[in-house]
């Protein structure tokens, strides 16, 4: 592989030695948005972007991580009894390392040279694939047998206590656990995950907005404190709900009463969401595109309205996109405010559709867009050099 080889032949440089490659893939999520902190479900896949670890132990305790994507080196303490984040791309480094030495896993000290082709703040995750590949990478060099589905709880555990983003855990799971040309639906709750086939007449397009709001974080933990109140609300009457996957649509327009706004339309796009993922996966394993994309525009709208999560350019990049012949839905896809979209779109027309939309948005907004078709890809492993 091209990408290890060259990471290889600079590690050398660098550090005088041969190291080990791993990598951890990005990830597109279909449809099932903000339900995976209310351990509901969702349908990502993993990409083929992803970001690569060269690595090779030390005799000592302590990391020399180079990250080619900021050009920049962090020297770090693995015997730091409390270290502190300081937001900085090597906060996610850190957060892992303390995890797993907390969770009782001995790392041993090791030189890291860390490479991505995954767009940083575009909402394909390139954090959780940082987390997840510096984390495997540190856990295989220590002899340390990786349980994925443990890794992607660590990881989640240190980007929610240590760099302090509340996220879910869907992100570093699918980056775990991707499965080539699947996409899978996750039970966010019992983590059950069940691979879910594309048909090969349709293709998943990710379009890059190539903005990114400052919103992005702050609203994020916002938005999840406001499904807790949710929870909290309507625990009042619903006995026995532990989450707003207790909770269904029709709860929710009973008990409007409790729910103040804009807490009840937070409460209505998860659980409306939530079905929406399930009816998704139905209509794609019945080879039913045009409901399938029916439910990703819906969710697109309940995340704009409801949620009010999107912007101005992911809504342009949307519309434009639905309006694309070959095009059967298309919606917002990561945490939004800014990042990228998703659409469904016929293999056939992609060609037409990358031009037609990566001209159209260009036009609105000066901004020359990535447009890529997906291959859906495996999850966390080694590299052959
Ligand atoms: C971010 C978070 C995920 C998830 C999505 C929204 O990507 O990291 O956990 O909540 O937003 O679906």
């Amino acid at each position: 592989m091209p990408i290890a080889h060259d990471l290889a032949a600079q590690f050398a440089r660098r550090f005088g030695r041969t190291p080990r490659i791993f990598r951890a893939p990005g990830r597109v999520n279909l449809i099932g948005e903000h339900t995976d902190y209310n351990e509901g479900f969702v349908l990502p896949a993993a990409l083929e972007l992803a970001t690569y670890v060269a690595i090779a132990p030390r005799g000592d305790r302590r990391l020399c991580a180079h990250s080619c994507t900021f050009d920049a080196t962090v020297k770090i303490d693995l015997d730091d009894p409390a270290p502190t984040a300081r937001k900085h791309w090597s906060d996610y480094v850190v957060g892992v390392v303390l995890t797993l030495d907390r969770a009782g896993q001995r790392l041993t000290g090791a030189d890291i040279l860390i490479w991505s082709d995954l767009p940083v703040g575009a909402g394909l995750s390139s954090s959780a694939a940082l987390e997840v590949s510096v984390g495997y990478a540190l856990m295989s060099v220590s002899g340390i047998p990786v349980d994925p589905i443990a890794l992607a709880r660590s990881c989640r555990s240190a980007e929610n206590d240590f760099v302090g983003m509340r996220c879910g855990i869907m992100d570093q799971l699918i980056s775990c656990c991707g499965l080539a040309d699947h996409l899978l639906l996750i039970d966010c709750r019992s983590l059950d995950m069940r691979p879910v086939r594309i048909d090969p007449s349709v293709s998943l397009v990710v379009c890059n907005t190539m903005v990114r709001h400052e919103l992005a974080s702050s609203t994020y933990n916002l938005r999840r404190h406001e499904c807790e109140q949710g929870v909290a609300l309507l625990s009042d009457r619903l006995g026995g709900i532990a989450a707003l996957r207790d909770v269904t649509p029709r709860d929710v327009a009973t008990y409007a009463d409790l729910l103040p706004e804009p807490i009840s339309r937070r409460c209505r796009h998860v659980v409306g969401e939530n079905m929406r993922v399930l009816e998704a996966v139905a209509a794609l394993e019945a080879s039913d595109l045009v409901l399938c994309g029916r439910l990703i525009n819906q969710s697109h709208v309940s995340l704009r309205d409801d949620y009010e999560v999107s912007c101005t350019e992911l809504d342009l990049m949307v519309e434009i996109a639905r309006s694309v012949p070959g095009v059967y839905g298309s919606r917002m896809t990561g945490g939004g405010f800014g990042g990228c979209t998703v659409s469904l779109v016929e293999t056939e027309a992609v060609d037409r559709f990358t031009e037609t939309v990566g001209r159209a948005y260009h036009a609105a907004t000066g901004k020359a867009p990535q447009i890529f078709a997906c291959s859906p890809g495996s999850g966390v492993g080694p590299v052959c050099i």
